[in-house]
């Protein structure tokens, strides 16, 4: 019952009004550019913004080059596949962390020269294809069975693969899936040491979904500790030590109504729940906050006994901004009911529901929202795109642009009744002035 009451009150901050207006501003500011896009070509579209993803890509690096001596930064490739994203974060600096196979592919054949290839549950052919290219991957073990099966097919192929090891952060409930616990490190190295063809050189956590670098700032403590229980000579063979991905984008999480606690409370005791418009916004550090609090962990806790590189992999804060979605209003159904041309297949979740994004009238710019369900063609009531939008009014032909749509949805999207939407590339800031002239399409 407390629990209940504790819910009830809980107060989400609200997303400030003058915060989402700037925002929605900024996009009904390239309204041109984005308008040509979809006459050029077609509704719905995907579209790459190269300048965003290029700005975020040196601001990451700047952040923690400066803060973490012997930084190297992987483009966790499942945030967002599309090979131009990871061709651009290449020619950035960026090495890439891929989670299959299939990604593995991926990245050989845009050239990486430095990948890393974390997961559990790799299989006999992804390890295979792993060490068929040594000279490029570094494979970060999830198990001592992974370990075992890895030494036997770099031992078939007689080629030598460097690897690290991944450690599990919280040792109960779901999250013990990756990695092995942290108790069980001197077990691993032991058994490693052993291994004529795995040569063990580094270790990897991960932890998803951080607005602030606490949690991983406690965990390194735990690692710390760990590392001081190894012998010199253990310690001696890390090389690297990767702190994984995980960063809150710094606008921070915008949230419905339904993902706070006292919606969530809503939802579960109302029989006909009615959503309604919300706009919450949960803060998230900057990116120099946490590569600021991370560098202190690691110097406290970790450098004094050991010397290594520091790897992260960064996914969503990178990609976050890189994508944003286009589609056409198809058909009014009442004032404050309409439906476009594309469904969720296209981002492969029913996102909006949980999360606030702005959906932006590009032919009818005003800095007004309005109530009104806008929703996609799918056969789901769950496919939907907000429960409000802005601008002065809606009609069928309307453009609307969802942004900042790069992580986690293009790379979740599904062939599912629609077709998929187009995706095409604005040019860099400053290249061009008729956007659509030189947008190419790349959907292949
Ligand atoms: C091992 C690993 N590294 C990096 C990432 C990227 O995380 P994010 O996109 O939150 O930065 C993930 C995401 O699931 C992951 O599993």
């Amino acid at each position: 019952m407390t629990r209940i009451i504790e819910l009830a009150e809980h107060k989400t901050p609200q997303l400030e009004r003058h915060e989402l207006e700037s925002f929605v501003r900024s996009f009904q500011n390239r309204r041109e550019e984005f308008l040509s896009l979809v006459n050029q070509y077609g509704s719905p579209l995907y579209v790459i913004d190269e300048s965003a993803l290029r700005r975020r890509a040196r601001e990451f690096l700047e952040a923690f080059d400066d803060d973490v001596p012997g930084h190297r930064a992987y483009y966790a490739l499942k945030s967002n596949n599309h090979p131009t994203i990871a061709s651009i974060l290449l020619s950035e600096g960026y090495g890439l962390d891929v989670s299959s196979g299939e990604e593995l592919s991926l990245a050989l054949s845009l050239g990486a020269q430095d990948i890393i290839f974390s997961g559990p549950g790799k299989t006999v052919a992804e390890l295979e294809l792993a060490v068929r290219h040594s000279h490029r991957v570094t494979v970060l073990m999830d198990s001592i069975g992974e370990l075992e099966r890895l030494e036997l097919i770099a031992a078939r192929l007689a080629q030598p693969i460097r690897t690290g090891v991944r450690l599990t952060t919280d040792d109960e409930g779901i999250w013990r899936k990756f990695g092995i616990p942290l108790d069980s490190l001197r077990l691993f190295m032991t058994r490693a040491a052993r291994c004529k063809f795995v040569t063990l050189r580094g270790l990897q956590f991960h932890m998803s979904w951080n607005l602030s670098p606490d949690n991983q700032v406690v965990f390194i403590a735990r690692l710390g500790a760990a590392l001081r229980e190894l012998d010199r000579k253990q310690r001696g063979m890390i090389e690297f030590i990767d702190v994984g991905g995980g960063y809150w984008p710094p606008r921070g999480e915008w949230l419905q109504e339904r993902s706070t606690p006292a919606g969530r409370l809503r939802y579960a005791v109302e029989e006909q729940v009615r959503p309604r418009a919300g706009h919450y916004r949960l803060p998230a550090a900057p990116i120099m906050r946490f590569a600021q609090h991370i560098a202190r962990a690691l110097k406290t806790q970790v450098l004094a006994d050991v010397t290594c590189a520091i790897y992260t992999e960064p996914g969503r804060w990178l990609s976050h901004e890189a994508m944003h979605l286009l589609l056409r209003v198809v058909d009014r159904k009442a004032d404050d009911l309409v439906i476009t041309d594309a469904g969720a297949n296209a981002i492969g979740w029913e996102r909006f529901e949980y999360d606030y994004f702005p959906v932006i009238n590009l032919s009818r710019p005003a800095p007004v929202e309005h109530d009104c369900y806008v929703m996609g063609s799918l056969c789901t009531p769950h496919d939907l795109w907000g429960y409000s939008y802005f601008g002065e009014d809606v009609q069928p032909g309307d453009v609307l642009l969802i942004p900042t749509q790069g992580a986690y949805t293009y790379s979740l999207r599904q062939h599912f009744i629609k077709a998929l939407p187009t995706v095409v590339s604005l040019p860099p800031a400053g290249t061009s002035t008729s956007a659509a002239g030189d947008a190419q399409s790349l959907t292949g």
